[in-house]
């Protein structure tokens, strides 16, 4: 898909990633994965690439509240132990949790060895894997630690996705929704008519996120309309993370989106209609918990300290548009309020 990133996608990829394998000798391979994905993905990984059948397997356990400092210890013990050189290559396979985490501890161990991405969850293939943002949550802050760095490859193989189950397919869905909301129109109107498959949106997805990162790396500018949602989505996401009403990632961004398309819409920078498209997108797919008071609260105490602010100014990017996103927009605490409460009345088909 894309060369500069090194993205390969399709049902071509894992030849691909047979290709990379042969023509570059690592030393040792490691394939840091979770149960699921072991289960489900790695015998028809191995099965397709013989070479694979050496790489040294390290499993975590899955899931957000794994994606912490004590995992990272767990892994770089066991490339120290397994004798990881700087010559090894390390394999991450799996969704958004193992791509995060496992890129960040290849990254700093040795002070960096290589590594790719084989992300199995639509959440990672359509956004975590790619970008070379990686990191870990910090308690309950989300992605606190981290780096940008670039994977040497990204396989993605989207048959991967048949075992994947329904509840993480929306979840994915979100930053599909996500990156046509802030950059193609066209795709925005595919997703209302459910006129083509996942895969094509999956792939026009990753067209737009290859195409904004390689604008902006290091998100300095442009990389930031991909954070639409994402003020509210990670303040959401970290107030219920550990708690019985947890959310996954999407679903918080999911929300996030609402109830920044409200602000996008209060600043008049979107129409009631465009606001009316966002709803006709999340509301019927997605479940929107209300909020108890204490919640709001803790969510309002997160969202001061997203690292899109400046000053102790809340930033955010927000719609311009119908498939436009503007960044670094100013949001005071009566528009926050108004969202709350947009949010708080929304009748959910
Ligand atoms: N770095 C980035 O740019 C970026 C972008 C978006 C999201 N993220 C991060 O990604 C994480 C969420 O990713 P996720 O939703 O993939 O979470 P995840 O890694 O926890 O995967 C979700 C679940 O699906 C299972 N699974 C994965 N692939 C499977 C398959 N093919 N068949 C059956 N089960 C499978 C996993 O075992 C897990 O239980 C969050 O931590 C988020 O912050 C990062
Ligand atoms: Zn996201």
């Amino acid at each position: 898909v894309n060369t500069k990133l090194h993205i390969y996608y399709g049902a071509g990829s894992l030849k691909s990633l047979a290709t990379f394998l042969n023509k570059n000798h690592f030393t040792r391979i490691f394939i840091l994965s979770d149960t699921n994905v072991l289960t489900h993905c790695y015998p028809i990984l191995v099965s397709k690439i013989s070479a694979l059948q050496r790489a040294e397997i390290i499993e975590m356990e899955g899931g957000e509240e794994n994606k912490n400092i004590y995992t990272t210890i767990q892994v770089w013990e066991a490339l120290t132990e397994l004798g990881a050189d700087k010559n090894s290559l390390v394999i991450n396979l799996g969704g958004g949790v193992i791509t995060d985490l496992g890129g960040y501890a290849a990254a700093s161990f040795k002070r960096g060895i290589p590594f790719i991405h084989i992300p199995t969850s639509l959440m990672a293939m359509a956004d975590a894997a790619i970008g070379g943002k990686c990191g870990i949550d910090l308690h309950h802050v989300k992605n606190q630690i981290g780096c940008i760095i670039q994977p040497v490859g990204i396989f993605i193989y989207p048959e991967f996705l048949y075992t994947l189950p329904q509840q993480q397919l929306k979840n994915g869905l979100a930053e599909i929704i996500k990156s046509a909301l802030i950059a193609d129109a066209e795709l925005i109107q595919t997703l209302i008519h459910k006129n083509n498959t996942l895969e094509f949106a999956l792939k026009k997805s990753i067209d737009i996120k290859s195409r904004v990162v390689l604008k902006d790396p290091d998100e300095k500018n442009i990389r930031k309309t991909l954070n639409f949602g994402h003020s509210l989505g990670h303040a959401i996401e970290s107030t219920f993370l550990g708690t019985k009403k947890m959310l996954l990632h999407g679903e918080a961004v999911a929300i996030g989106m609402l109830m920044e398309a409200h602000i996008s819409f209060q600043k008049k920078m979107i129409t009631k209609d465009i606001l009316k498209i966002v709803e006709s997108l999340i509301t019927p797919t997605f479940k929107l918990p209300k909020f108890s008071i204490k919640e709001s609260k803790a969510i309002h105490n997160y969202l001061a300290h997203d690292k899109k602010n400046i000053n102790a100014q809340i930033l955010m990017s927000l719609l311009n548009g119908l498939g436009k996103c503007s960044i670094n927009v100013p949001v005071n605490e009566r528009e926050i309020n108004r969202s709350f409460a947009y949010y708080q009345k929304l009748s959910i088909p």
